[in-house]
């Protein structure tokens, strides 16, 4: 039988250097949408999709993310003495049973394919998902879950795909399709940023993966790819030119980039829209805002 996929690393080591200055003292998985940070968005796709055993990889200056997931007991007793009984169940959901997740550190930024690695002796020998927090996906099921059903009949390494138009491909590793079998594609080659003209689909992977314990093994031969980092595309690659499967799996579900401001911005106005307790106040401003636009035009 298939081995469940209980364990996913989250790779945050990453430089954020598209947020500076404020991603000098602030994690970039640590900036909030609404009220939440992105961090928690990616943990509860995970916990949905019967993730156990969270592994970050982390980098110097990520401590708030370290604290953020433990409990803060005078913080827990004063809501407790003012009978703050909400506050305290919001709370709960940055609570993590103990020992359910880990930290690893990245010691220089040697790209998402060395983050990944430096897991490697704590995912062993099992399947694996990965989840890049500043790829956040709204939708009724949750992204991860969603590959997770589709891995529990095909096997293999499975990687969310996106429909992009060819003027972005460059900004994405594109799948070349071998076989369209709907949601799930089979993929026979991929493409790290490929110039619009050498784009093989309009299928862009975005921050979602199942792998197998093999890629992992790829991954030790740690060859730099594009950009001079070491490219996890790339060791997905080596899986299809051993003639294993690999499927991109088109999502349910609206993706935004938070690691862009643009999309980062896209995302705290559908997140606000989202919300019961604001929605109102914030569509009249954005309206009245579009009417004063508008009207100076
Ligand atoms: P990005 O390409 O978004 O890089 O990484 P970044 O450093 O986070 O941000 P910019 O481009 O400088 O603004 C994609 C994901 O891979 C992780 C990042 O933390 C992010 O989740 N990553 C990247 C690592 O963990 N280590 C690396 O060496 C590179």
């Amino acid at each position: 039988m298939r081995r469940k996929v209980i364990k996913a690393v989250f790779p945050v080591a990453g430089l954020g250097t598209r947020f500076l200055p404020a991603t000098k003292a602030v994690p970039k998985e640590m900036m909030t949408l609404v009220d939440r940070p992105l961090i928690q968005y990616a943990i509860d796709e995970a916990r949905a999709a019967g993730i156990k055993e969270f592994i970050f990889v982390t980098s110097r200056g990520k401590s708030a993310l370290e604290d953020y997931f433990d409990t803060a007991p005078e913080l827990e007793a004063s809501l407790r003495r003012k009978g703050k009984d909400d506050l305290l169940q919001t709370l709960k959901q940055t609570n993590m049973e103990s020992g359910a997740i880990a930290y690893i550190r990245q010691h220089r930024a040697l790209g998402l394919g060395h983050a990944v690695w430096c897991a490697r002796r704590l995912i062993a020998d099992e399947p694996f998902a990965v989840i890049l927090p500043d790829d956040v996906i709204a939708g009724e099921k949750g992204c991860l879950q969603q590959m997770v059903e589709a891995y529990e009949e095909t096997g293999g390494c499975m990687v969310a795909a996106m429909e992009v138009p060819p003027s972005k491909a460059s900004a994405y590793g594109i799948l070349d399709v071998e076989q369209d079998l709907g949601h799930q594609v089979k993929v026979k080659g991929m493409i790290e940023k490929p110039n619009a003209d050498e784009a093989p689909s309009n299928l862009a992977v975005i921050g979602r993966y199942i792998l197998t314990p093999q890629v992992m093994r790829n991954l030790n031969k740690m060859r730099s790819g594009t950009g001079g980092e070491i490219q996890l595309t790339d060791a997905i690659a080596e899986e299809i030119q051993a003639g294993r499967d690999v499927y991109g799996y088109r999502f349910r579900g609206q993706r935004f980039d938070c690691g862009s401001k643009a999309g980062f911005l896209q995302a705290t106005v559908a997140f606000g829209l989202g919300r019961n307790d604001l929605r109102d106040e914030f569509s009249h401003y954005l309206d009245e805002l579009m009417a004063v636009r508008n009207a100076a035009q």
